[in-house]
């Protein structure tokens, strides 16, 4: 059996996802850059920066939301990259920021397509490729603050979070058989363009200006800072390390202290 090891990070041209992605290659994995195709030049630029650490990359282009397409991707990273290892989805959208009386049909559809569907179609496809490697793989995905406490004008948001969690304790009790451990992160407030279209989208409905309602959450942070992507990779970097071999069906908060369980 080989030793190299391979990870895919979903929505990793970008945020939180990149940060995670030069993580792990800091930590010596190789590492599949996986988004959607329109962000292929920044999934490019990422994969140099990869590259630059000396490790292998490959952008692979996939709509998470779309079962075939993971399971394409996962095929793809284990064939080029000669393994697979860990598996990260990562990628997210906020979806629409309204009170409960004007979400829509199509808001929710969407938010859940791209949520939840896609950590269901992520851990599918990894934990069929560790079975078929006889590899004891890792699958973390991405949570939030908003899977452990409801936030107002949120709902969707905070619908698809939660249900992450609870995918999450399911396939970790499932797949414990084949040693394949099922964890995911809860980070507070980062500095993404996740929180900048955020903010402005609340500023809309709560009338502050342009930057209040970020500036107004991080003062709640005990840490008294906004969070890096590098903060919330720290926390994957663990889960993927022989550290975490004993952890499973887990929601790690890593928020600087915001929420307390
Ligand atoms: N930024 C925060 O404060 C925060 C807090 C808690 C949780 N999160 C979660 O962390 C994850 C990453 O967030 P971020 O802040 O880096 O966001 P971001 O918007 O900066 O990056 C998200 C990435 O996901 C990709 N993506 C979106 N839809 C996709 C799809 N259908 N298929 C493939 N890729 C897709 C985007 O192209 C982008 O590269 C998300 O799941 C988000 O919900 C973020």
């Amino acid at each position: 059996m080989s030793d190299i090891k391979v990870a895919m990070v979903t929505g990793a041209a970008q945020g939180i996802g990149r940060g995670i992605a030069l993580k792990l290659a800091a930590d010596g994995f190789d590492i599949a850059v996986a988004d959607m195709a329109f962000q292929e030049e920044k999934g490019r630029g990422v994969v140099a920066e990869i590259e630059a650490l000396g490790r292998k990359a490959i952008f692979v282009s996939a709509d998470v939301s779309k079962r075939e397409e993971v399971a394409a991707a996962v095929d793809k990273a284990a064939a080029e990259l000669g393994s697979f290892d860990v598996m990260v989805n990562n990628a997210g959208i906020v979806g629409q920021v309204a009170p409960i009386a004007e979400i829509t049909e199509e808001s929710m559809q969407k938010v859940f397509a791209v949520n939840v569907n896609s950590v269901l179609w992520g851990i599918q496809a990894a934990a069929a490729k560790f079975i078929e490697l006889g590899k004891k793989g890792r699958i973390i995905s991405a949570a939030s603050i908003a899977a452990i406490k409801g936030f107002p004008i949120l709902a969707p948001y905070t619908a698809s979070k939660f249900a992450v969690r609870g995918i999450t304790q399911v396939a970790s009790q499932e797949l414990a058989v084949h040693g394949i451990t099922v964890n995911a992160y809860a980070p507070g407030i980062v500095g993404t363009s996740l929180w900048e279209d955020l903010d402005k989208k609340l500023a809309a409905i709560t009338g502050k200006p342009v930057g209040q309602n970020l500036k107004e959450n991080v003062d709640s942070i005990s840490l008294g800072r906004i969070e890096t992507p590098e903060d919330v990779a720290g926390v994957v970097s663990f889960f993927a390390s022989p550290n975490a071999e004993y952890v499973t069906g887990q929601v790690l908060l890593v928020d600087g202290g915001m929420l307390y369980n």
